[in-house]
């Protein structure tokens, strides 16, 4: 295998800022930081690795898009059926994970998802390209296909049989996490990040620095 040298970037120094002052909810500061990686230009703010854990405990992970911040929590879309959502149906419990390299920032959440209500899956459907819609019919998410052929058949036979609107798959929708931990991480000069963490009390929550 060849040989890249992982070491280069040992010593990047993280200054491009600090965390001194944190907003009391979690969800208000993650807010503040989605949108600052937006208007820097960090390549894709809204894609977030999501781990879920299957019925034997085996962890597994992936991108998705965040697609919302609500009150509640971060709402993104994906087929039901999939692995993801085999995982989470027998275990709701995730982990979502923000990298945002423009500005030294990573933000960790961990909590239980909820299916979103369908009506509100309906409408984010609706807005999504032809395209997508049909594909969301024509992919069995996760599942063995027999070849790239077998997929195409599919999307033709799904363009005839929805000439104009496509409904909504019942196995697509969204979830909402409802996160119950937060950790915002601010890169440092010599390692000596900021670290602020987010613990559900009830109703309220509860602020902590940790060590980098
Ligand atoms: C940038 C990016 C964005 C993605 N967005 C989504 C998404 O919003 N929803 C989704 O189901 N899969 C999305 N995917 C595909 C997933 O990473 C994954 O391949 C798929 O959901 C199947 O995962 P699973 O087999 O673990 O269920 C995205 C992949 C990438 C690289």
């Amino acid at each position: 295998m060849d040989h890249l040298d992982s070491t280069r970037n040992d010593h990047k120094d993280f200054l491009k800022g600090s965390l001194e002052q944190f907003l009391p909810n979690p969800l208000l500061m993650f807010q503040k930081w989605y949108q600052t990686a937006f208007e820097k230009n960090c390549p894709s703010p809204h894609a977030m690795v999501i781990s879920t854990v299957s019925a034997i405990g085996q962890p597994s992970s992936r991108v998705v898009y965040m697609k919302e911040v609500l009150e509640e929590g971060l709402v993104f879309y994906s087929n039901y059926k999939s692995k993801k959502g085999r995982d989470l149906e027998s275990n709701p419990h995730i982990s979502a994970l923000f990298f945002w390299e423009v500005t030294e920032q990573q933000v960790r959440l961990e909590g239980k998802v909820i299916k979103i209500a369908p009506e509100m899956s309906d409408a984010y459907f609706a807005s999504r390209p032809r395209i997508s819609q049909i594909g969301a019919w024509a992919s069995h998410q996760s599942e063995t296909i027999q070849n790239r052929a077998a997929l195409e058949l599919l999307v033709e036979e799904f363009e005839a049989k929805y000439p104009n609107e496509v409904p909504r798959p019942p196995h697509w929708g969204g979830y909402l996490i409802e996160p119950h931990y937060f950790e915002f991480w601010q890169g440092r000069l010599g390692r000596l990040h900021d670290r602020i963490c987010y613990v559900r009390k009830g109703e309220d929550w509860e602020i902590k620095r940790i060590a980098p």
